[in-house]
C-alpha cells in the first residue's frame, strides 16, 4: 500500500513523521492542501529480521542498522521529502511533575532545572531537559486536596532524555537520510493524533510489541504515564509455548484469528483473553487510581498501538472498561482517498504516532 499517493504530489510541500518502535518503523508523508492535511504516502517495517528476529517482535539494533532499516522504509514508501518531525519512545525519557515555587517567569528554568535535580538519576548536563507549565485551572492537584492557590506556585512538566540517547537517535536519522526539525516523545504525538481539543479525561492505551503504555490526559494535557511491561510480542510468544508452533506461526495466527477464531480455536482465544485480562486489569487499576486521587472521572478509553489490532481487541476492551472505549482513528485527522477507507480505519491505532509528529511538523511549515 505504501507510495502509492506519492507520484501524484511530487512538487508539493511535504512533511514526513516519523515513529521508531521497538518492533517496527512507521513513516507518514503528507501535505498541505486547501487548509487540509493531505496524505500522500505512508509505511511500516519491521524490525525483527534485521536483527534475526521474527516480525512482531521488539529487537534491540545498534543505531546504524535502525538508521539502515529507516532508509529502505522512506524508499518503499516513495516518501519526496527529507525534513521530519520524530517521535522517541517513552523507554528513552523521564518524565515527571514537579511544583515549583512562586517565581517571576524569567527564572523559571532555573527553578525547574534546580527542582528536577532531585528526580533526575544522573547529572543535569548530561541530559536535554525539557517542560511545560501546566495551566492554573488545570494545575495538577496533590493528593486530591483542593486546588492550589497562586500563591503557592506552579505546577511544571518536566521531561528529561539522556544526551547519549539523543545522539544514538541522531545516528538513525543520520543513517535513513533524513533532518528531525524536533523529537517529541511520543506520548505526546499520541495525544495529538487521537483525542479532541477539549475532550474530556480520557486514557490513551499504546499496546506495542514490548510493553502496554498508558497515559491520562485531561483537556489535552498529559496528567499521568504509566508503562505495564507486558506488550503483543507477549501473546505470540506465550502462543508459541503453549500450542507448541514456532514464534512465526504464533505471530500469523494472532493476526488471521484473533479473538475471533470461533470454536475451533479455544485454546487460542483462552491464551490471548488471559494475556489480555492481565493488560486491562492493571490498566483499569491505573485508571481508577487516578480517578480516586484527583476526583475526575476518566470517561474515555482511546485505543492505540499495533497490538489493539487484534481481531476482537476491542469488544473485550468494551466490556473491561467502565468507559468509553474507542478504536483509534487518527488517519481521520487526514484527506485520505475514499476507496481506501476501511483500510485506515483498521490499520490507524498502528499509526497514531507518526501521524501525531506529522502534524506537529505540519504547524511548523505554517
Ligand atoms: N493485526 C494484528 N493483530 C494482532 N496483533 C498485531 C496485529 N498487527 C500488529 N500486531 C502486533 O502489534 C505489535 C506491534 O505494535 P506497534 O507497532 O505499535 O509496536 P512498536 O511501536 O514497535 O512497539 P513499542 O511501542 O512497544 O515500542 C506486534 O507485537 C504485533 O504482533
Ligand atoms: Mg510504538
Amino acid at each position: 500500500m505504501a507510495g502509492i499517493f506519492a507520484s501524484f504530489f511530487k512538487k508539493s510541500t511535504s512533511v514526513l513523521g516519523v515513529d521508531i518502535g521497538s518492533s517496527s518503523i512507521k513513516v507518514v508523508q503528507i501535505k498541505k492542501r486547501r487548509g487540509k492535511a493531505v496524505l500522500e504516502t505512508y509505511g511500516e517495517l519491521a524490525l525483527g529480521p534485521y536483527g534475526g528476529v521474527e516480525v512482531g517482535r521488539a529487537v534491540s539494533l545498534p543505531p546504524e542498522k535502525v538508521g539502515e532499516a529507516l532508509k529502505d522504509l522512506l524508499r518503499e514508501a516513495k516518501t519526496t521529502t527529507t525534513t521530519c518531525g520524530a517521535a522517541l519512545p517513552l523507554s528513552s525519557s523521564l518524565i515527571t511533575f514537579i511544583s515549583v515555587p512562586p517565581v517571576p517567569d524569567k527564572q523559571l528554568a532555573d527553578v525547574i532545572a534546580l527542582e528536577a535535580r532531585k528526580y533526575i538519576p544522573v547529572p543535569l548536563s548530561e541530559v536535554f531537559l525539557d517542560f511545560s507549565v501546566i495551566p492554573k485551572e488545570e494545575s495538577y492537584v496533590e493528593d486530591g486536596q483542593a486546588p492550589k492557590d497562586e500563591k503557592l506556585g506552579r505546577d511544571v512538566l518536566v521531561v528529561a532524555i539522556h544526551n547519549e540517547y539523543l545522539n544514538q537517535f541522531q545516528t538513525i536519522m543520520n543513517g535513513g537520510g533524513v533532518q528531525p526539525t524536533f523529537y517529541e516523545i511520543e506520548i505526546f504525538s499520541s495525544i495529538r493524533a487521537v483525542l479532541d481539543q477539549g475532550a474530556a479525561t480520557a486514557m490513551i492505551i499504546d499496546m506495542g510489541a514490548r510493553s502496554t503504555k498508558l497515559y491520562i490526559v485531561e483537556r489535552g494535557i498529559l496528567r499521568a504515564s504509566h508503562i505495564i511491561n507486558k506488550g503483543s510480542q507477549d501473546i505470540t510468544l506465550a502462543l508459541s509455548k503453549a500450542l507448541s508452533i514456532s514464534v512465526a506461526e504464533a505471530e500469523s495466527l494472532k493476526r488471521s484469528k484473533g479473538l475471533k477464531g470461533g470454536p475451533e480455536y479455544k485454546e487460542l482465544t483462552e491464551i490471548i483473553t488471559v494475556n489480555l485480562d492481565y493488560i486491562f486489569y492493571e490498566a483499569n487499576a491505573t485508571l481508577i487510581n487516578y480517578q480516586k486521587k484527583y476526583q475526575k472521572n476518566v470517561s474515555k478509553v482511546v485505543l492505540t498501538g499495533g497490538g489493539v489490532l487484534l481481531k476482537g481487541f476491542t469488544d473485550l476492551a468494551k466490556i473491561s472498561f467502565q468507559a468509553d472505549v474507542k478504536y483509534a482513528d487518527p488517519f481521520g485527522k487526514l484527506e485520505t482517498p475514499a476507496f481506501l477507507a476501511q483500510e485506515f480505519a483498521t490499520a490507524g491505532p498502528e499509526f497514531a504516532v507518526a501521524i501525531g509528529a506529522v502534524l506537529r511538523r505540519l504547524s511548523e511549515v505554517e
